[in-house]
């Protein structure tokens, strides 16, 4: 595996990429702060590869100003109301660095930090363990989190994110991967053609600060509704008051199990029409967050000089419910000591009508 330096985080530690490639081609590039994944190669119908995620040439890019591109998520992804939440009684602060809202973890959250990288190779691909032990009480958390994050490239060209963590005091935690996709390549227009189908019958109703209601809300009937191939932009300018309560899609979808709690299943199907690209998502998490890249405005300039207009680029974020530790109806992200977080998540690349 290629390992090459790319410079220093904030603290002055090393910060290295990894290259993580297959038989087939494909290659994902993973630098150690942050756990971001640089660039992405998949080939489309034709064989012609591409990177399908966005983000910046450099670290400085990074560093300078990311919404997140790439990233490994924690220890919280997604919202908390106020940044705030109770726990055995006691109120803890988290900052609010999302408007009145917490997000991703708070100023400095697991994407921002710098990760020991392990790399390997066994017979399903090879990939990086990547761990981080989080204080007690950063960013306003209780206990000490070690998290272990292995992310594998296989030969089946599936990108394979397993998360564990186990804590000494109990904490709320929800780890997930922020990469942003274009299927038709980085940089190469908005994401509305892309046609998804995700294995939903409910989401997630916001308010205007995207703040869950408290409810899951069937999708019959509402621009929610990707239960058959849609494309994204089909609906998105419809008068929906929680379209425009996101300002787009940004929503979790509650995923189907089948009654089985916690195992691998189905969350997503996305094809890319121009090129035949697809993506299937599938995993052990409750929710996806799916995020139609709505803030994107043009101000961020990628890689290769592309430039991230609005909605160049979607996010679906495997992950539990958003604000769960305010949620009592959601299914629980606390750990507590004695406990062992484990979640899965597989991304896997095909392309249809080769
Ligand atoms: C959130 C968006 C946010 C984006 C980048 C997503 O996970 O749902 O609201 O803008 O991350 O920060």
């Amino acid at each position: 595996m290629e390992r090459i330096p790319f410079g220093a985080a904030p603290g002055g530690q090393p910060v290295e990429v990894y290259t993580l490639t297959n038989k087939r081609g494909v290659e994902a590039r993973v630098t150690n702060y942050g756990g971001i994944i640089l660039s992405l190669r998949v080939p489309d119908r034709d064989g012609r590869f591409d990177d399908v995620v966005l983000g910046y040439d450099s670290l400085a890019g990074y560093l300078a100003e990311s919404p997140y591109f790439g990233a490994l998520i924690g220890r919280y992804g997604n919202r908390i109301a106020r940044g705030r939440f109770t726990l055995d009684g006691k109120q803890y602060t988290l900052a609010t660095n999302n408007g009145v809202n917490h997000l991703h973890g708070g100023l400095k959250g697991f994407d921002k930090v710098v990760w020991t990288a392990e790399p390997f190779e066994n017979e399903q691909g090879m990939g990086l363990v990547l761990t981080y032990v989080s204080p007690d009480g950063e960013e306003g958390y209780p206990g000490t989190l070690t998290a272990r994050v292995t992310y594998t490239l296989t030969g089946d060209d599936e990108l394979v994110f397993d998360y564990h963590a186990t804590t000494d005091k109990a904490t709320p935690v929800n780890l997930t991967q922020h990469s942003y996709f274009n299927l038709a390549g980085d940089g190469k227009g908005d994401i509305l053609g892309h046609v998804v189908t995700f294995n939903a019958d409910r989401f997630v109703p916001i308010d205007p600060t995207s703040i869950p209601l408290g409810e899951l809300r069937d999708v019959t009937g509402t621009p929610f509704d990707f239960r058959r191939p849609t494309a994204i932009g089909a609906r998105i300018r419809q008068d929906d008051e929680q379209l425009r309560n996101g300002l787009g899609y940004d929503h979790s979808l509650v995923l189907d199990k089948g009654g089985k709690a916690g195992a691998l299943t189905l969350a997503a199907h996305v094809l890319e029409p121009t090129t035949g690209r697809v993506m299937e998502i599938h995993t052990t998490e409750p929710g996806m967050q799916f995020y139609s890249g709505n803030f994107l405005d043009g101000s961020l300039k990628g890689k290769k000089g592309a430039v991230y207009h609005h909605r160049y680029g979607f996010a679906m974020e495997t992950q539990h419910l958003p604000d769960s530790p305010n949620q009592p109806g959601f299914p629980s992200t606390i750990l507590r000591p004695g406990e062992y977080y484990r979640s899965r998540s597989v991304y896997r690349f095909s392309v249809s009508g080769a």
